[in-house]
C-alpha cells in the first residue's frame, strides 16, 4: 500500500494537459478526476495562466473559504476582515471576540520595530582581530557595491540598516557570519533582502581576492550560503484588550468578572509552563492571524516559523500571550514577530489578495501586522472563553454538523431537519449519520 510507480523523468516539461492526465492515471477513474480537478480551474483563461505561474507542476487550483470579521476595532479604527481558512468556528470564534472587546474599547495595538536580518554565512582561515581589523573596509565595499540595489529602498525611507560581524569560529572551524539588518518598508523583503545578500557575497568573495598584501590562504574567502533569515524578533506587533473585572460578569454563569479573570489568566498561564498546552494555545492564536496572512497573499510559513522561535526565547516553549490582572484591569495581550508586505510579491498578483488589502483600507504593513496579530489574540481570546467555560465541542460540532452532512450527501431539506434536530443535541459523526438514516426510512 502506499508506493506508486515513479513518474518518467521530464513530468515538469509536459503540458498542463499531459500532466493532468498522468496524475489521473493514479486513479481508480481517471476521467472523473480529470473532470474534477479542470472543474476547478477559472473561467478566465488569463487568470489561469497567472496562478498556474505561480507555481510549478499545476495542476488543478485548491479552494479554501474566504470568510469575513466584519467591524474589529483596532486603535479606533473599524475594520472589516477577510480571513481564508478551512476550520470550522475560527470566524465566528473571531467575530465573537471582535464584538465582546468592540462593546469593551477595542483592541489597542503598535509596532515596536521593523527590523528584519540576513545572513552571510563565510569561511575564512584568519582569526577574528585580523578580520576585525579589515570589516570597515569590508562594510564600505558591500554598501557601495549594493548602492544600485538599495537606492530605492532608500527612497521610501528603507534599505541596509546595519552590518554585524559575528565570529562562529569556536563552533565550526573559520566560520563567520554578517548579520544584516534591514528596513524593507511596506514590502515582505524577501527578494530585496536576498538580493542585497547574494551581492554582498560576491563583493566579499572578490574583496579578499585584491588584498594584495594578505598571504594567500587568506585572500579565500568561501561564501558558503547568503540568505535571509525567518527569524524576525525585531519586526514585532504587541496587541491588547483590557478592561475592569466587573465588565466580565456574565461569561461563566457561576462566578463573577473578577473570580472569572482568575480562572481565564489561569489557562494563559499553563500555557506559560507547560510546552504540550502552550503548543495547542499558540496553534489557536495562528488560527487568526494565518487566516489573515493568507487572505492578504503573505507568506504564512515565514510568519509562524518566526512565532514558534518567538516562543521559545526563554529557552522554553511557551504562550505567546500573557494575561495581568492589576488594580481590578484584566489586560490580555499578544506579542509576535511577524513580517508582512502590502506591496510586491502575490500581495499585488494574487486577485483576491489585492481585493483583501483594498477591503482593509490599503494599510501599511505595520498596520496589517496590527490587524493579523489581532485576529490572533481574538481567535486566542474566544478559545481559552470556551475552554473554561462550555469547551469547545458545542460549538465546533454545531459548525461540523455542516460538513458531517455534506460528507453523508444529506439534501438541502434534510440539512434543514438535521440543524433543528441538533439544536440542543450532541453532535457526532454516528448521531447525525443515524439521525439521516432514521429520516430516509421514514
Ligand atoms: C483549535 O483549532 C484551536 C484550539 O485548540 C486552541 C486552544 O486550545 O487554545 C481551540
Amino acid at each position: 500500500m502506499g508506493s506508486r510507480e515513479r513518474i518518467k523523468k521530464g513530468f515538469s516539461k509536459l503540458l498542463k494537459e499531459e500532466k493532468l492526465k498522468t496524475i489521473a492515471s493514479y486513479f481508480e477513474n481517471p476521467g472523473e478526476v480529470i473532470s474534477l480537478l479542470k472543474s476547478y480551474w477559472h473561467s478566465d483563461k488569463g487568470q489561469q495562466k497567472l496562478f498556474d505561474e505561480f507555481s510549478e507542476n499545476t495542476i488543478t487550483n485548491y479552494i479554501m473559504p474566504y470568510g469575513i470579521s466584519p467591524n474589529v476595532m483596532i486603535n479606533g479604527k473599524n475594520y472589516i476582515v477577510p480571513m481564508v481558512i478551512e476550520e470550522s468556528s475560527v470566524v465566528a470564534a473571531a467575530s465573537a471576540a471582535a464584538k465582546f472587546w468592540g462593546d469593551r474599547g477595542g483592541f489597542h495595538a503598535e509596532v515596536p520595530d521593523v527590523r528584519k536580518v540576513g545572513q552571510v554565512h563565510f569561511g575564512w582561515k584568519g582569526n577574528l582581530e585580523q578580520l576585525e581589523k579589515l570589516f570597515p573596509a569590508i562594510k564600505e565595499r558591500l554598501l557601495n557595491d549594493t548602492e544600485s540595489i538599495t537606492a530605492n529602498m532608500k527612497k521610501r525611507g528603507g534599505g541596509i540598516l546595519d552590518i554585524q560581524l559575528i565570529d562562529y569560529t569556536s563552533k565550526i572551524a573559520d566560520y563567520y557570519q554578517l548579520r544584516v539588518e534591514f528596513n524593507t518598508c511596506d514590502s515582505m523583503g524577501a527578494n530585496f533582502i536576498n538580493t542585497v545578500l547574494e551581492q554582498f557575497g560576491h563583493s566579499l568573495h572578490d574583496f579578499f581576492a585584491e588584498q594584495k598584501e594578505l598571504p594567500e590562504a587568506l585572500r579565500q574567502c568561501e561564501i558558503i550560503m547568503t540568505i535571509l533569515s525567518n527569524n524576525t524578533p525585531d519586526c514585532r506587533v504587541k496587541v491588547w484588550v483590557e478592561c475592569p473585572v466587573e465588565q466580565l460578569d456574565g461569561i461563566d454563569e457561576h462566578l463573577s468578572g473578577a473570580e472569572y479573570a482568575v480562572k481565564f489568566k489561569k489557562a494563559v498561564d499553563i500555557a506559560h509552563i507547560d510546552t504540550d498546552r502552550a503548543t495547542t494555545h499558540n496553534k489557536g492564536i495562528y488560527n487568526g492571524i494565518d487566516a489573515v496572512v493568507i487572505a492578504t497573499g503573505n507568506d504564512f510559513r515565514a510568519v509562524e516559523a518566526a512565532g514558534h522561535t518567538y516562543a521559545s526565547r526563554s529557552g522554553h516553549y511557551e504562550s505567546l500571550s500573557t494575561v495581568t490582572i492589576t488594580d481590578g484591569i484584566f489586560h490580555f495581550e499578544l506579542e509576535v514577530p511577524m513580517a508582512l508586505g502590502t506591496v510586491g510579491g502575490l500581495t499585488s498578483l494574487h486577485p483576491l489578495a489585492h481585493k483583501s488589502l483594498e477591503l482593509l483600507g490599503n494599510p501599511t504593513a505595520p498596520e496589517l501586522m496590527t490587524i493579523a496579530a489581532t485576529m490572533g489574540l481574538a481567535n486566542n481570546f474566544s478559545a481559552v472563553r470556551s475552554l473554561t467555560t462550555k469547551g469547545i465541542q458545542e460549538g465546533h460540532m454545531k459548525m461540523h454538523l455542516n460538513n458531517i452532512l455534506n460528507q453523508l450527501k444529506a439534501t438541502d431539506e434534510e440539512q434543514r431537519q438535521a440543524r433543528e434536530y441538533f439544536k440542543d443535541k450532541t453532535v457526532s459523526y454516528a448521531a447525525v449519520e443515524q439521525y439521516l438514516k432514521t429520516l430516509r426510512q421514514s
